[in-house]
Parts: structure tokens; sequence; C-alpha cells
């Protein structure tokens, strides 16, 4: 089935069933990073053949295997503070309280390629139903420009929305996260101020008007940290 479909490359749902559940313990992180619906829940990932490299990416839900392909990414597509932003990624994925979390990977020949984590927030006193934050995306330099974050953001956004998640927030450059329908017209505040509010944008899923959101937002504790804001 075609999901999406632009800049010359095509993008197909195929069946992730062949692959194993997420087994974390292999690699020294927690077996509580697994969400409560299992890895072997996502039923379907996005393939894109990249018109330029003639390469195939795949886009499907992470496995334990891939985490030090997600730290390798990380450290490429941040440059100077890549090694900080790939400890993130890490110490998300192990975090108790990031749960439930979604990791995708974008996977070439080359291996990860792509990554991008949504983990749990909450607004003490409110109501919304389950909400994330997307935090960090990485693409590889080598590869960007070629539509691999766009697939990611929609293939997360696709899988959250089955999951039945309400909100969806992210700091980011309103440019680039604007496309997907994340805006500033929400009142949620921040964990920390931010030098730039305009980057701060919510996205909803389902019927909550994104203008009515208001609350204080609290992220997993490995988030929650001034330097990453
Ligand atoms: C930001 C990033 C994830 C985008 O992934 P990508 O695969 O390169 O992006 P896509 O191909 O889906 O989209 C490309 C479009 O987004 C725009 N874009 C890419 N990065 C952007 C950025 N940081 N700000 C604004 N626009 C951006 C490009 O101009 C391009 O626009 P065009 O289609 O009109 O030419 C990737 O460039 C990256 O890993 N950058 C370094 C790490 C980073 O900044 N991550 C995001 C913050 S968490």
């Amino acid at each position: 089935m075609e999901l999406f479909g632009n800049r010359g490359m095509s993008f197909r749902i195929t069946s992730l069933s062949e692959n194993q559940p997420i087994d974390w313990k292999a690699h020294h992180v927690p077996a509580s990073a697994l969400d409560h619906h299992g890895a072997a829940d996502i039923h379907h990932g996005v393939e894109l053949k990249l018109g330029i490299l003639g390469d195939m990416v795949r886009i499907r839900e992470a496995r334990a295997s891939d985490v030090n392909g997600i730290r390798a990414v990380h450290r490429a597509a941040f440059g100077d503070e890549g090694p900080i932003v790939a400890d993130l990624a890490l110490a998300l994925i192990a975090d108790e309280s990031a749960k439930p979390i979604l990791v995708l990977v974008a996977e070439s020949e080359q291996g990860v390629v792509g990554s991008i984590i949504f983990s749990s927030v909450h607004m003490p006193g409110s109501e919304y139903g389950p909400s994330y934050i997307l935090a960090p995306l990485a693409v590889a330099p080598e590869i960007q420009r070629m539509g691999v974050g766009s697939q990611l953001i929609e293939s997360g956004l696709t899988v959250l929305r089955e999951r039945g998640a309400e909100l969806v927030f992210v700091l980011g450059d309103p440019r680039y996260y604007g496309r997907f329908g994340f805006n500033t017209g929400h009142k949620v505040c921040a964990p920390y101020d931010l030098p730039y509010p305009e980057a701060w944008m919510c996205l909803s899923l389902g019927e909550v008007v994104p203008e009515r959101v208001n609350g204080q937002l609290v992220c997993a504790e490995s988030l929650n940290r001034p330097e990453h804001w």
C-alpha cells in the first residue's frame, strides 16, 4: 500500500512481523525500555527508495541491536553536540519514566541512517490522553534533505495515532516541524524558560484543540535536564 509519495520517492507499508521483539537486555539496557505494547505489535514500517543513491531505506521500530547505530547517527548528525545528544537518546531508551516510548530507525545497507524518539510526557492536573515529545531526531549527514527525516516523523505520528496518542510536543525549527502540523498555538509551559518560544510546538492527533491545551509539561527524567533545553 502506498503511504506517502513525494520528490520522486516511493514509500510502501511492509510487514515487519518477521522482526523479533526487542531484547534490550542483550545490550545492557533494562528490559523496562520495552513499552507496554511490545515491539512486535508494530505491524508496519515504511520503505523508501532514495532516488539519488538508488538506495533503499526502511523505517521500522528499533531493536536492541540498533543501539550502536542510534548512538553513531546522533554523533554524526549533531556535530559538536553529537555526544551529548547521543547520550540523551540512549538514556531515554533506558529511562523508566519515558515509557511508553517509541523508537524508530531508518536503515539502509549501511546500517542505521536515521533515528527518532517519542517519549512520554504528562501534565499534572490535566486530563489529556497519552502524550509524547519528539526528541531527538537525527539523519546521517550524507543522506539529509532526501526525505528520511520527514518519513521518520510521519511514520512515528502514524504509529502514535494508532496507539491513541492525543498530543505530541516538539522543540525545533517551526519551518520544518510546521510541515507536519506542529504549531505554537497552545499554552503549555515547557519544563524551562525558552529563548525561542516560537520553537515550542504542539500537534493534536485527536479531537483536542491545541489552542485550548494548557498546563505544565513534565518530561522523562533524562530529558528534563536543563542542558537539553
Ligand atoms: C533536521 C533533520 C532531522 C531533517 O532530516 P532530513 O532527512 O534532512 O529532512 P527532510 O529531507 O525530511 O526534509 C528536508 C527539508 O527540511 C528542511 N530542513 C532540514 N533541516 C532543517 C532544519 N534544521 N531547519 C529547517 N529546515 C530544515 C530542508 O530545507 C528541506 O527543505 P526542502 O524540502 O524545501 O529542501 C536532519 O537534517 C538532521 O539530522 N539534522 C541535524 C540534527 C538536527 O538538527 N535534528 C533536529 C533537531 S532534534
